[in-house]
């Protein structure tokens, strides 16, 4: 297993974690219940013992099945979850207020059934809190022993000089990022040279297009959030796009003997200096898959390779 320390803490994590988004069972098509527990158990047997998780995935249902599945294993899991994106009968904002993080935090500890939450992460800026009002709160937390670490995700430049005040109190920052999806990649290396950050990745595979397993005629029902356009890499010329680097990676799995999911993640473990990827999976079948990704590297030539066909 390969494990990494999120900068400023003793977070000792797996650098591949669990992605909880589809655990949610909204908006990603069908999941069933005992495949996602199952899912849990291969990762933890396996060594990974990172799992991502949000108080909005499936509004809460994402962390109960997570705090189902871990139960007496709790201990051997480091549980990052977040906050900050909030479901009213106006529809979904983001509030980073203080009383909502306090609220949104009790009620992640109750889904989780946990004690605590190692790492609570800002799931996006609210546009009014400061970072410095975030902290405050978050810190209180910590002192109440509900919170171990803080991080942060969906940030940009626009961000920088404000959150550069506040160096070394975060651990991490969460970013989609893939070979479907390279621009973040400078602020990424910039917040983690700069701020002391460990980037971690989301849409790791590119929301599933980088397996392998779809094609030109990909297509999702109207229960799955890829049938939407906004997800632009399974439509139009993305789509296409997407299938060539597909194309590229086949004879690399091949000679690695590993899966395509596998190289996707290899390529950002190898490229992306100290990072954790982070995939969602619905089943142990694709935990194992994506586990094949560790213990290995991209040869020079591969990663080269790679790196061009995805600029
Ligand atoms: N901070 C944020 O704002 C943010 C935003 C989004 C996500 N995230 C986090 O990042 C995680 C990862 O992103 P994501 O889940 O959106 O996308 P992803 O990891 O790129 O793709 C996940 C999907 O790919 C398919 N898949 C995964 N492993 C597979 C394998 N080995 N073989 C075949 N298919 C496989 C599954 O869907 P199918 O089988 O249906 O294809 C799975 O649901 C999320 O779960 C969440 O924890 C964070």
């Amino acid at each position: 297993m390969e494990y990494i320390t999120l900068k400023n803490s003793d977070l000792r994590v797996s650098r591949l974690c669990v992605g909880g988004c589809p655990m949610g069972g909204h908006g990603w098509g069908v999941v069933q219940e005992n495949e996602l527990i199952d899912a849990v158990h291969a990762a933890l047997d396996q060594g990974i013992n990172f799992f991502d998780n949000a108080d909005t995935y499936g509004l809460g249902q994402s962390e109960r099945t997570l705090g189902k599945a871990l139960g007496s294993r709790r201990s051997e899991a480091v549980i990052a979850t977040k906050f900050g994106v909030r479901v009213t009968k106006q529809g979904t904002v983001y509030d980073n207020s203080p009383q909502w993080i306090r609220e949104a935090c009790e009620s992640s500890l109750q889904r989780l059934g946990a004690d605590y939450i190692d790492l609570y992460q800002m799931h996006y800026r609210d546009g009014r809190t400061s970072i410095g009002t975030v902290l405050e709160v978050l810190e209180q937390l910590r002192q109440e022993g509900k919170i171990r670490y803080f991080g942060l995700s969906n940030l940009t430049q626009a961000d920088f000089a404000e959150l550069s005040r506040y160096k070394c109190k975060f651990v991490s920052l969460q970013n989609e990022y893939s070979l479907a999806r390279r621009d973040h990649e400078a602020d990424m290396l910039q917040f983690s040279r700069e701020l002391d950050l460990t980037p971690l990745t989301w849409g790791s595979l590119g929301q599933g297009i980088l397996t392998g397993k779809y094609d030109r005629t990909a297509a999702f029902g109207s229960d799955d959030r890829r049938s939407r356009e906004i997800y632009v890499n399974f439509h139009g010329e993305k789509l296409l796009k997407n299938l060539e680097i597909v194309e590229r990676m086949r004879p690399i799995a091949a000679e690695h003997g590993k899966s395509v999911s596998a190289v996707a993640i290899r390529f950002i473990l190898d490229h992306l200096k100290d990072s954790v990827v982070i995939c969602g999976v619905k089943r142990p079948a694709q935990l194992l898959g994506n586990a094949e990704s560790l213990g290995w590297h991209l040869s020079p030539e591969e990663l080269d390779l790679l790196d061009r066909i995805s600029r």
